[in-house]
């Protein structure tokens, strides 16, 4: 007889009740350790419903990563656009990734296809599209609460015109319904004279959320509330979350966290076994890098990745701390070829180290005029060589 693989599969216990909880863009419905932030939100952007069209919001939140910023933002414009429905109020929601939505005119196309969606693509500027935005909104008498996430990346690639314009936009026309209020989220988002203008940066400055890292015992109730919903009862012992947070602690990282415990089950799945114990957190914690965000690769060209993989592989061979460019490309070519793809030009190339710098997946420095004369040195961010390189050839597959 043969034997049965799908059988086998299905009838496998797993530790998991809802793995799907435990995934990157899932928001639970309460977010513990954040109510202060959120009730902080809700007072400043209360007036968009109780009196539309008075005034506009702009906001800016910043916090170190797995803090909970996209989270708090998501779940606060839920709860707005909630509250402005029962009230009449034609208040929409659009959270925007700017790693996705790369430049001005492709954010403000967004914008628009959410009240035009068949709107072309090309044929006008980013200026008409945001005064069409604007005219949509009049027209249709709705409000805008739009949240511009991963901003400093943006605003590393582009610069600040687009707080400018969004911020300006409103303030020009004085006696029309202000129907555009902005939340900017990121790391740390570049705020000063040599970006903005002195009245957008004062607006902005006195609109500034911090969020903190999570603390042990914070990133302890997060886990929790996720061990109830997403594992089987019993299955997590509370040893393995304690050292969870234990490891995750140091960063104060929730998605870090969160990935720990997801491995940490996988780990329990594939020996077989009913319960989560601590050793296969220190496992998960040795597969993984907390600078490995899903988010990051998913939104990453596959030649970008190839580029990568050249950096990961040369620093790897070299045990240098730095490659340059030279050394990159050399080792970009035959990687290539190896994927079937045609290797791209210098120009390109260059272009793309900036790129892979701004996603904080790469490093770059100028090398002082020694030896090597002036040159760009290409090292890694965080994540070792060989974690990195495993990591991309499982994305390439
Ligand atoms: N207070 C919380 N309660 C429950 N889950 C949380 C909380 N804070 C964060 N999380 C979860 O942790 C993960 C990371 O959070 P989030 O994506 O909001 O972080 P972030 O601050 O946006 O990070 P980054 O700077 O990398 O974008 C998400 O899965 C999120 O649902
Ligand atoms: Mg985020």
């Amino acid at each position: 007889m043969t034997h049965d693989y799908v059988e086998d599969e299905l009838s496998r216990q797993s530790v998991f009740k809802a793995e799907q909880l435990l995934s990157i863009d899932y928001v639970p419905e309460t977010l513990p350790h954040r109510e202060p932030e959120l009730r902080t939100l809700a007072q400043s952007f209360k007036t968009l419903i109780s009196s539309p069209g008075r005034t506009s919001q702009k906001f800016i939140i910043e916090g170190p990563v797995g803090t909970g910023k996209t989270a708090v933002t998501k779940r606060f414009a839920d709860q707005m656009v909630k509250a402005a429905t029962r009230r009449g109020i034609r208040l929409h929601k659009l959270h925007i990734n700017c790693r996705v939505s790369k430049s001005t005119y492709l954010v403000y196309l967004r914008m628009l296809r959410e009240f035009k969606p068949r709107f072309p693509r090309r044929g006008h500027s980013p200026e008409e599209i945001l005064q069409m935005v604007i005219e949509v909104l009049d027209e249709e008498d709705r409000y805008l609460l739009l949240i511009l996430d991963e901003l400093d990346y943006f605003i590393r690639q582009r610069g600040a015109d687009i707080l400018y314009d969004l911020t300006r936009l409103t303030d020009d026309q004085l006696n029309a319904p202000q129907r555009l209020s902005v939340i900017g989220v990121g790391r740390k988002i570049p705020l000063d004279e040599t970006i903005l203008d002195q009245s957008t940066l004062s607006t902005l400055q006195r609109n500034i959320l911090r969020f903190n890292q999570y603390a042990s015992i914070a990133l302890y109730d997060i886990l929790k509330g996720r061990v109830d919903t997403a594992f089987e009862q019993d299955t997590v012992m509370d040893e393995t979350l304690q050292l969870i947070c234990d490891i995750a602690s140091e960063r104060g990282d929730a998605r870090y966290a969160i990935e720990l415990l997801w491995r940490a089950g996988k780990q329990a799945d594939s020996t077989d076994s009913r319960k989560v114990i601590p050793d296969y957190a220190r496992k998960a914690k040795a597969d993984t890098h907390p600078e490995l965000r899903k988010e990051v690769f998913a939104a990453l060209p596959r030649q970008n990745m190839l580029l990568l993989l050249a950096a990961a592989r040369q620093l790897k061979v070299n045990r240098g701390a730095y490659i340059t460019m030279g050394e990159l490309e050399e080792m970009y070519h035959p990687i290539c070829e190896e994927y079937n793809e045609e290797p791209r030009a210098h120009t390109q190339i260059w272009e793309w180290v900036q790129d892979l710098n701004a996603h904080g997946l790469l490093d770059t420095k100028r090398s002082g005029a020694g030896q090597r004369g002036q040159t760009t040195l290409i090292g890694l961010s965080d994540v070792p060589a060989e974690m990195l390189e495993q990591h991309l050839l499982d994305l390439l597959t």
